[in-house]
């Protein structure tokens, strides 16, 4: 399918339901890896919203990306739990082994915030491309990172 034929499928099967638009936006990431800005204007029409509404959504919810995520993605905890257990230590090490912030992909890699991953009493907690890690220390961290080949 063509990406603009694809794009009408998902505005189309949500046509009608109440509050379209985070669905749609889930739906765009979950077939494309991210939303591309070029997207906006359809969704903006189809939902009769301007365009800056759209834009406003999507970039609230960090969720949604405007590129598509690194092969691996790499989830620290920066929930209170976690933080106590030293996780502040843990997310500066990471930005600067990856030379990268929050929500930014350095080569394979994306970083990013999780609140809470069900794993407070082994803190710090990781989740990387879906797969929980706890007691994540420096050395652990570095060789998560090595695995995804950071
Ligand atoms: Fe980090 Fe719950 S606070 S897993």
């Amino acid at each position: 399918d063509l990406p603009e034929d694809r794009l009408s499928q998902i505005l189309a099967d949500h046509a009608g339901i109440e509050g379209p638009l985070l669905p749609i936006l889930h739906a765009v990431q979950a077939e494309w890896g991210h939303v591309p800005d070029a997207f906006l204007p359809r969704i903006a029409q189809a939902l009769n919203l301007s365009r800056a509404e759209v834009h406003g959504v999507k970039s609230f919810y960090h969720d949604f990306r405007d590129e598509p995520a690194g092969r691996h993605v790499v989830k620290l905890c920066r929930a209170e739990a976690c933080q106590a257990m030293g996780g502040d230590d843990l997310a500066d090490r990471a930005k600067a082994r990856l030379g990268c912030d929050w929500h930014e992909t350095a080569g394979n890699v994306t970083l990013e915030p999780v609140f809470c991953l069900g794993l407070c009493a082994c803190g710090p907690a990781a989740m990387v491309d879906g797969r929980l890690v706890g007691r994540v220390d420096a050395a652990v961290l570095d060789r998560l990172l090595a695995e995804c080949g950071a």
